[in-house]
């Protein structure tokens, strides 16, 4: 194989890519990226690479989650702050009814660029340039909006890295206080009309906190009751953005791409002999592939060993999204070759991307059973294949949006249109995600 180096990818194959009218303006603007300081650092993604390697053998799960896509209009605080709450409250659940660690992995602080079902959009016998992502183009139909624009990137960056240094205050700031955070979820269950469903659990982590607290087993003197570790990820699409960012680390001599702990590659973008797997092969993140329904076994063996041919446990994560109409019949042959040949992988669900649909007020969704017998399928086909059930990921948010159906308050076709935020895909919202997390619960215990 060719020797790797930060830009090798360029001399590849490469899919769903903005087309940039100004060549001038993308180098000066790659070259300014360049020079900026590094968004994350070596050290924490080699830390997150360990925990992974634990969940690969089975000892832990990866929660990964966040919004489809993030946007500049919609960067302040409480939307922050409103995600890293269910995320941990999410964690909290899952945690205690897994016995295991959980990982937390948000799709924050770099989540910008989208791959898209046409380069151009119509509407109205109009066409322009389909919206990529606010990392390259404005949401807004108008000629103007949707060109492309290097400057995004700078943009995104700068976003980037004020979401992370909030993310990284609530960790450490009190925010993660696991009282706290089970006190929101008690509140939670109260108000749900399914709380019957869901007290339980909420009531035994209660109980488990005050007999530790009794035990003198508090914040004083146990800083992990306190604070916590989360750690960000994108889709690293936009690969001169990626690029800029990826830098020698000091210590080991080692590239990393230094954008966010953990980046992953789309369904789409997963050609063995194009740019996103040449430039995801030199870096030493650990890294994530989108498998979806057409995958087969062969093909998935030459993606890991391209992207993984030492087969270290916590590199590679399969993060699949099969649909819940497809699961049973795709997943288990994958599980079953994937462990004859002895790779090492973390397995993780997106339970998301398969089943999204059209409704009839003309809003894409998806429905919270099928999310939810997506998530069921993949626990199943994990415990009779004897492979472990290493995660989940979800498009989610902290926010009251009315995307997806169903849940517990019956978010119905015609209330989509009440909050219905995202310039994406639909999101869970956060009764939604929370009851998702007490659901999934039932099946850590068992698996
Ligand atoms: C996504 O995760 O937002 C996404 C586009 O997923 P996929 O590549 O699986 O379609
Ligand atoms: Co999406």
């Amino acid at each position: 194989m060719s020797q790797w180096q930060p830009d090798s990818w360029r001399q590849k194959p490469i899919l769903q890519q903005p087309t940039y009218h100004n060549q001038q303006h993308l180098r000066d603007v790659e070259q300014k990226l360049k020079s900026y300081p590094p968004l994350v650092f070596a050290a924490e993604t080699r830390q997150l690479f360990k925990e992974l390697g634990q969940v690969a053998d089975g000892n832990g799960f990866l929660l990964q989650g966040g919004d489809c896509a993030e946007s500049f209009d919609e960067f302040n605080a409480p939307k922050i702050r409103d995600t890293f709450k269910v995320i941990l409250q999410m964690a909290i659940v899952l945690t205690f009814a897994g016995r295991c660690p959980v990982t937390k992995v948000a799709r924050m602080a770099g989540q910008y660029a989208k791959p898209r079902s046409g380069d151009l959009e119509t509407i109205d016998g109009v066409s322009l340039p389909s919206y990529r992502g606010d990392i390259i183009n404005s949401f807004e139909f108008t000629e103007a909006s949707r060109m492309p624009d290097p400057q995004r990137m700078l943009d995104a960056y700068h976003r980037s890295a004020s979401t992370l240094n909030l993310l990284r205050a609530f960790a450490q700031g009190g925010l993660a206080d696991l009282h706290q955070v089970n006190r929101w979820n008690m509140a939670f269950v109260e108000n749900n009309p399914l709380k019957e469903r869901y007290q339980d659990v909420a009531r035994r982590i209660q109980d488990s906190l005050e007999f530790m607290d009794v035990m003198g087993i508090n914040t004083n003197n146990t800083p992990t009751l306190h604070e916590t570790t989360l750690y960000t990820s994108h889709e690293a699409l936009l690969l001169n953005y990626e690029q800029a960012l990826t830098r020698v680390d000091t210590l080991t001599d080692k590239w990393y791409n230094c954008s966010a702990h953990m980046l992953w590659i789309g369904e789409r973008t997963r050609q063995l002999d194009h740019a996103h797997i040449e430039f995801f092969r030199g870096i030493h993140n650990p890294i994530g592939v989108k498998v979806g329904p057409s995958m087969q076994g062969d093909e998935l063996i030459r993606l890991i060993d391209a992207l993984n041919p030492d087969n270290t446990s916590g590199r590679l994560t399969l993060i699949t999204r099969m649909g819940a109409d497809n699961l049973e019949d795709k997943l288990p042959a994958l599980l079953r070759r994937v462990k004859q040949e002895g790779r090492n992988v973390v397995w993780s669900s997106d339970p998301m991307h398969g089943n999204t649909f059209k409704a009839s007020s003309g809003y894409k969704t998806r429905n919270f059973d099928a999310i939810l017998r997506e998530i069921q399928q993949f626990f199943a086909a994990h415990r009779s294949e004897g492979t472990h059930a290493g995660g989940i990921h979800l498009e989610m948010t902290g926010q009251h949006v009315t995307e997806c159906t169903g849940g517990a308050y019956q978010i119905s076709d015609d209330d989509l249109a009440q909050a219905y935020k995202t310039q994406c895909d639909p999101r869970l919202n956060a009764d939604q995600v929370l009851e998702m997390a007490f659901l999934v619960a039932d099946h850590l215990k068992v698996s």
